[in-house]
């Protein structure tokens, strides 16, 4: 800073060509004057966010859904946003209640009455609704639906959360048909399929669809081929539905986490030990050290992981409550990095990068 005021006192110096002294004295009061403005915007940004860390974050963002940013030229979506305390149909605990505690009815997939009991008793209010929904089941989707329908009353959903996931790891080799055809039914099938039943009642409120991908989405890392073909396929999709749902008003995003510690890393050895446990014994001796090495390393890094349920539910959050839903999100540090490198680099060289995890005998 210092440089350039130095510079600035050096050009209102006196000078024998009068003209080019003037034009010197005009920019430098713009520059002061765009220099006060720049100062006062961040100091009454900055008089903002100690009065919301001083009133913690439940008012910070009571605050946001309150007064929600208006989109700048459109007025009835302004007004649709306003009144954004509608529904919202999700699959994950943690986020249903992040959710509710902010002032959405929240529909909450579950899988079994019991689960329901249970989220229920940890919801702080009534607006958090449990129904069982299996997304591989077209009865069980049309039964969630109606229900969902009756309880709006012709009002219509504000959102959905594509969040229903599971995680067949394992070398390609000794994936089954049957177990890749489970993976793709729920991350795929099962979320358009709850996204057709859904969308008459989103499009009544222009509302928006989150697809819950994940940083295989972005980079197909070895043993985790299924999961990987499922979120490149979810990729896909929500990239074609948000194109297609475009003239009805109705966004499409994907929110990409990395690596969190969840009960999923538990189902990630078990299916993995299936898989090999099911191939012929000369196949699965191939790969059972690396594949054995690369599961420890995978559960070491979820457990390592800064990002937590939370940070994934601010990210479903923002998608649902931003006044221009953004197409992609991300959540956590390491899903930003393989993004990026995803971009930048030649498959060779993240070949080279995967090479030592799929190294045998070691
Ligand atoms: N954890 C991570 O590191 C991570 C990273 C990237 C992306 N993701 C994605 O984030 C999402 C949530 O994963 P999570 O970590 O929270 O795993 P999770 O704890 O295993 O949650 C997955 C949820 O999906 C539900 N589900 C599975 N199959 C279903 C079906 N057929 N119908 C309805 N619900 C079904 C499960 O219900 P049940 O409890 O009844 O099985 C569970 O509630 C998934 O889409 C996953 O791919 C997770």
């Amino acid at each position: 800073m210092a440089g350039t005021w130095a510079l600035l006192a050096q050009h209102c110096a006196p000078s024998a060509e009068a003209g080019r002294d003037a034009v010197t004295l005009a920019e430098v009061r713009v520059l002061r004057r765009v220099k006060v403005e720049r100062r006062l915007a961040v100091l009454r940004r900055l008089a903002r966010c100690e009065q919301a860390v001083a009133a913690g974050d439940a008012a910070y963002t009571m605050h946001r859904e309150r007064f929600p940013r208006a989109p700048k030229h459109d007025a009835a979506r302004a007004a649709e946003q306003a009144e954004q305390q509608t529904a919202e149909v999700l699959l994950n605990e943690s986020c249903a209640l992040y959710l509710e505690q902010r002032g959405f009815l929240v529909f909450a997939g579950v899988r079994s009455a019991m689960d329901g009991e249970k989220l229920r008793a940890e919801a702080s209010s009534a607006r958090l609704r449990p129904l069982i929904l299996d997304v591989t089941d077209e009865k069980s989707i049309g039964a969630a639906g109606a229900s969902i329908a009756d309880t709006l009353g012709g009002q219509g959903l504000w959102a959905l959360v594509n969040n229903a996931g599971t995680c067949v790891s394992a070398p390609l080799e000794c994936v089954s048909p049957a177990q890749l055809r489970q993976q793709l039914d729920t991350s795929v099938i099962g979320s358009l399929a709850v996204t057709q039943a859904l969308l008459p009642q989103l499009r009544l409120r222009r509302g928006r669809i989150v697809n819950v991908s994940s940083g295989l989405g972005a980079v197909a890392l070895p043993y985790l081929g299924a999961y990987a073909t499922g979120q490149f396929a979810k990729e896909g999709m929500s990239d074609s539905l948000r194109r297609e749902l475009r003239p009805s008003g109705v966004s499409v995003s994907v929110v990409r986490p990395g690596a969190i510690m969840t009960p999923l890393w538990g189902k990630v050895r078990e299916t993995g030990k299936k898989a090999l446990d099911q191939a012929p014994d000369d196949i699965a001796g191939i790969y059972r050290s690396p594949f054995e090495r690369f599961v420890r390393l995978n559960e070491r890094r979820a457990q390592l992981s800064r990002t937590r349920p939370e940070d994934f539910a601010r990210q479903v959050f923002r998608a649902v409550t931003a006044p221009r839903a953004k197409s992609r999100y991300y959540v956590g540090t390491d899903v930003r990095v393989a993004t990026v490198l995803s971009r930048l680099l030649p498959d060779a060289a993240l070949d080279r990068c995967f090479a030592a995890a799929t190294r045998p005998g070691r």
